[in-house]
């Protein structure tokens, strides 16, 4: 079974609040939207890779054209939307376009950059039967429901789990989804929440803690001791 993966690198990174969006990011001289491409490009179920970008895109596109190693066929990047929904709905219409003989999809926040080729194989391979999938961890924290400051309830974590990328969809499934979504004015922060408003089960597969997404400075130090152990980050070298 092949799939096909966006991955979703047109947002403005502005938590991380560096002056490119964080998908252009290095991180030991490579950018974080090719760290995700390449690992998942070695995945033995995945066919193409797809990345989705925004504006300025180009240098971090080139890189990774020259570095490109397969086995799956880098497809020319798309632009995104203004939200991360509107760029997978970007992205999907034109795999659709390229390769109209692929029945999966996966969907992959290019900020989860730590991803590796057995993420993208253990998802698709939890989603065969239903036709919807995404890794999940368990909340560690106790959690709160706040309003005003003011603690409303605890309710169990147990019931909870941090939901991951990269999530995988039959792609006939996560189309309709984005169309319902679009036709509600429905915009989720994740693509399964959108599978799951059509009523289908969407099933849930064993995620790795490790595979954080990119969003705060604090997760830009932690990546580079990790990615490139010895090249000091740039907050230690000011320190
Ligand atoms: N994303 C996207 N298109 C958007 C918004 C987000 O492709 N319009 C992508 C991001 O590039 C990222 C992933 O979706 O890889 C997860 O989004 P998030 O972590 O929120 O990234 P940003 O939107 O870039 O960051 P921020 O919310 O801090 O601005
Ligand atoms: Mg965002």
């Amino acid at each position: 079974m092949q799939a096909g993966v966006l991955v979703l690198a047109a947002g403005r990174g502005e938590r991380l609040g560096e002056s490119r969006p964080k998908a252009h990011v290095e991180i030991g001289g490579r950018s974080v939207l090719a760290h995700s491409a390449l690992a998942l490009a070695r995945a033995r179920c995945i066919s193409h890779v797809l990345p989705v970008v925004g504006p300025g895109a180009e240098e971090v596109l080139t890189a990774l054209r020259l570095e490109w190693a397969g086995p799956a066929q880098l497809l020319d990047a798309v632009r995104g939307g203004a939200t991360r929904q509107q760029s997978v709905a970007h992205g999907l219409d034109a795999l659709v376009a390229r390769a109209p003989e692929l029945d999966w999809v996966l969907v992959h926040d290019a900020a989860r950059c730590l991803v590796k080729p057995e993420d993208a194989e253990r998802v698709l391979r939890a989603a065969l039967a239903s036709g919807a999938a995404l890794p999940v961890i368990a909340v560690t924290d106790t959690l709160k429901e706040v309003s005003d400051g003011r603690v409303l309830k605890t309710p169990d974590r147990a019931n909870f789990k941090r939901a991951l990328t990269p999530q995988a969809f039959r792609i006939d499934l996560l189309r309709e989804a984005l169309e319902q979504a679009e036709r509600d004015g429905f915009e989720g922060t994740d693509c399964s929440s959108l599978v799951e408003r059509l009523g289908a089960v969407v099933v849930t597969c064993e995620g790795r803690a490790e595979n954080v997404k990119l969003t705060t400075p604090q997760d830009l130090e932690r990546m580079r001791d990790q990615l490139a152990p010895g090249i000091p980050s740039q907050r230690r070298v000011l320190a």
